[in-house]
């Protein structure tokens, strides 16, 4: 086992936690023990946590709101960094405009970041309601759904390279595509300033609701899960090229193909990671058998 006490020890404002089981951690509640979690207080104190980290070789992650990876079973002798005490801030546009910015901190959620978008009146951002994320992960991943994406909004990300110098790129400097950010790898993203415009609380708020009741319809809540295992392949639907070739239903361990929708697996109780692997595989194995088709993953598989 790694020797963390003595790093945290040299970093202050960094709020450390031990043995966190990894279902608190990701939406699919799958996954052993995290052996630290840490909550940097200010953006200086995960600078200088990253520092120590990179300084002493030692394995890292940021993770957002979880939604989109897939954790270690057993003991993961690893530390998960989270944004959720540092960057949490949010700035809106001058209240006279009829739009602007609103620049909102990475470890904001998406869902409480649209409540304050509904009751100030600033709309532009309903797409991305029900995308169980944070602005960082958000932003990284380009996320979104068939109304929009992070980059339709995006006007500037702020965020630490590689060498942990802070950097600041507009959206025209990032490619931006299909579920990826064009963020340097390795970059921590610290706060996104996105566009909007003023509109009724009423209308943002209907219009959110629309949008939430078709994902319930067509995606199933009812069950812990990561959303969408695989991006759709250029021109064709994942669920769709799935569920032809016979997944739905599908079941290892309590890892199941969801029987409303191919492209998610859930948990249906006590899955581990090596249960959702083994219905990843199949399913991937089955769809290039029947299509010729290389699914690849949306879901991160953390090591
Ligand atoms: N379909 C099937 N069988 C299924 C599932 C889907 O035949 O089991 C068909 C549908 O009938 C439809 C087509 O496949 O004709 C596409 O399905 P859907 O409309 O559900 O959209 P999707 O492409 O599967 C995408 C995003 C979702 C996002 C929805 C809604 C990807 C991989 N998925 O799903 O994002 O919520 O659009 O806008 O891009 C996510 O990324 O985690 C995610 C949930």
């Amino acid at each position: 086992m790694r020797d963390w006490k003595r790093l945290t020890g040299t970093v202050a404002d960094v709020d450390v936690e031990w043995d966190v089981p990894a279902s608190r951690l990701n939406t699919f509640r799958v996954g052993g023990t995290v052996r630290c979690v840490a909550h940097p207080r200010t953006e200086g104190s995960l600078k200088n946590l990253l520092k120590a980290l990179k300084a002493e070789g030692l394995p890292w992650s940021i993770l957002g709101n979880g939604s989109n990876v897939l954790l270690p079973d057993g003991v993961w002798d690893h530390m998960v960094v989270l944004l959720d005490r540092c960057s949490g801030r949010l700035e809106w546009p001058q209240r006279d405009g009829r739009s602007g910015t609103v620049r909102v901190g990475a470890g904001m959620k998406l869902a409480q970041l649209l409540r304050m978008c509904v009751r100030h009146g600033w709309s532009g951002l309903e797409f991305l309601a029900g995308i169980p994320a944070t602005v960082g992960g958000a932003v990284i991943m380009n996320a979104g759904t068939r109304t929009g994406s992070v980059e339709d909004v995006l006007e500037r990300v702020r965020f630490l390279d590689e060498t942990l110098d802070e950097r600041t790129a507009t959206r025209s400097e990032l490619s931006m595509g299909y579920r990826s950010g064009g963020i340097p790898g390795g970059a921590v993203v610290l706060e996104a300033e996105f566009r909007v415009v003023a509109e009724h609380p009423r209308l943002i708020a209907q219009k959110i609701a629309g949008l939430m009741r078709e994902r319930h319809r067509s995606q199933p809540w009812r069950w812990p899960s990561a959303g969408c295992v695989f991006k759709n392949p250029p021109g064709r639907s994942a669920g769709a090229l799935i569920d032809q070739a016979g997944f739905k239903g599908y079941r290892v361990g309590d890892a199941e193909v969801s029987l409303l929708h191919a492209n998610w697996i859930v948990n249906r109780g006590r899955a581990t990671r090596d249960d959702v692997l083994c219905v990843i595989r199949t399913v991937r194995d089955g769809v290039r058998d029947r299509f010729g088709v290389d699914l690849e993953l949306e879901v991160r598989v953390l090591e």
